[in-house]
């Protein structure tokens, strides 16, 4: 991590004494890559999951450490399957439509199709629903438990082309590192 410093400034007064200092102001993020911030976030990621056993409340802090730490989101959470629909879980941002019928939406076709789908403009993915008027574009990766496909991450952006291969791989490393920890407690 870079740290940025700043001269202090020249005191108008010529009666300090104390000789001006350099200042290090907070660690500013300039340069960190996706891979590092993702590294960082399996690391909590992995903090907030340890010792906590309750599976919505972990799935709701993983969802707000997203929607907190990755810029232009603004939306972030979960369906989960139910049946052959997806239902609403934990998530951040704009209340979001309830349940999504299997291929249908990005989520559903996710889903579906047992894998992730990374929308640079949502308004040209044929059947995209509009949850939120802000989103244009989105990311939507499946969580497995094995073979088995238990259901959706789902990140919005305003941004067109926010998402890219490198946020594909950062969000898939981390719905596996979630679900072995909740696989984990059963
Ligand atoms: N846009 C999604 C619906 C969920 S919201 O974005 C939260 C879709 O097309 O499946």
């Amino acid at each position: 991590m870079t740290l940025q410093t700043v001269k202090k400034q020249p005191s108008k007064k010529k009666t300090a004494t104390k000789k001006p200092t350099k200042q290090r102001v907070a660690a500013t993020p300039v340069n960190n890559t996706k891979p590092k911030l993702y590294a960082s976030l399996v690391v909590q990621l992995l903090s907030l999951l340890k010792d906590e056993h309750d599976f919505i409340a972990n799935a709701a802090n993983f969802s707000a450490l997203l929607f907190n730490s990755l810029p232009n989101v603004n939306w972030a959470g979960f369906y989960f399957l139910r049946d052959d629909e997806l239902v609403l879980g934990p998530f951040q941002g704009n209340p979001a439509c309830v349940r999504i019928p299997l291929g249908k939406g990005v989520c559903g076709v996710a889903a579906q199709q047992c894998e992730t789908i990374i929308v640079p403009n949502v308004h040209e993915f044929p059947g995209h629903i509009a949850c939120d008027v802000a989103s244009n574009s989105e990311i939507v990766v499946p969580l497995f438990d094995g073979e088995r496909i238990l259901g959706v991450l789902d990140l919005d952006s305003p941004n067109i082309g926010r998402f890219d291969d490198q946020d594909a791989e950062g969000l898939n490393e981390l719905v596996t590192v979630f679900v072995a920890h909740e696989e984990g407690l059963e």
